[in-house]
């Protein structure tokens, strides 16, 4: 996919994430890290991206919604302003659209390895099991926003940092001031957590679950003893 991409209208090629051979280096794929606000995202994406760097790999480290100035815009409007599921769902869509012709795609083109906090899973899990809306309309946004020549565009690997949202809620607590999400209540990210759950289980070649409970050292431990495991 490039930004001169065909817009997205022909029937979709659905292509199966999970089944693909795992590659041995993480060069040219797209991680994406997942969990409710305060799981661990951010901390861990900063840890890795240096690992990576170090090791001579070419990282491009980016977010979502955001990652391009168009993204970033209208993230600023998706987590400050009041707005229907529907149009917040179509907000983050489209800001993913313009991120993956924009930054991701031209970025595994040359081989980096992409470090996303958070993408399409977390659609699923805030605006579907979170808000409720319709995870078909989800699925249906999915595959014209992923489409692109070599097919749909999933992640090669999901880090799913897996935190009780009570843990989650005291850490924030201590840490930053509440945006539109992080002012839900704690029902809402028990949802949140269910859904990331769902997404796991339907595709747990994709994923990796990381107990994002434990400490900060053992959760960077247990990360990096899955990826070694992995060959990465
Ligand atoms: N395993 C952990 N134990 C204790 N505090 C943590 C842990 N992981 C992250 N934190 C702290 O919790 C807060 C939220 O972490 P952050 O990495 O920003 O999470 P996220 O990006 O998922 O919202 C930060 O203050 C961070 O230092
Ligand atoms: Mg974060």
């Amino acid at each position: 996919m490039s930004a001169g991409v065909a817009p997205a209208g022909a029937a979709p090629r659905l292509e199966a994430s999970g089944g693909s051979p795992v590659p041995s280096t993480p060069a040219g794929c797209l991680v994406t890290f997942e969990g409710i606000d305060g799981a661990g995202k951010s901390s861990h994406i900063g840890r890795l991206a240096e690992r990576w760097q170090a090791r001579g790999l070419q990282v491009e480290r980016t977010r979502e919604p955001g990652g391009t100035p168009l993204a970033e815009a209208l993230r600023e409007l998706v987590l400050q302003q009041p707005m229907d599921a529907l149009t917040e769902a179509l907000l983050i869509f489209a800001a993913r659209r313009d991120h993956l012709c924009q930054r991701i795609e031209p970025a595994l083109a040359t081989g980096a390895v992409v470090l996303c906090d958070r993408f399409t899973d977390a659609s699923f899990a805030y605006q579907g099991a979170g808000r409720g809306f319709d995870l078909d309309l989800l699925s249906t946004l999915e595959r014209w926003v992923q489409q692109g020549p070599a097919g749909l565009r999933q992640p090669d690997l999901t880090i799913w940092f897996d935190l009780d949202p009570a843990i989650a809620a005291r850490r924030l607590a201590a840490a930053r001031a509440p945006d539109r999400f992080e002012q839900q209540d704690e029902a809402f990210f028990h949802r949140v957590r269910a859904g990331y759950a769902a997404r796991c289980a339907a595709e747990p070649a994709r994923f990796l679950r990381i107990d994002a409970g434990q400490s900060l050292d053992q959760v960077g431990a247990d990360l990096d003893a899955a990826l070694a495991a992995r060959g990465w």
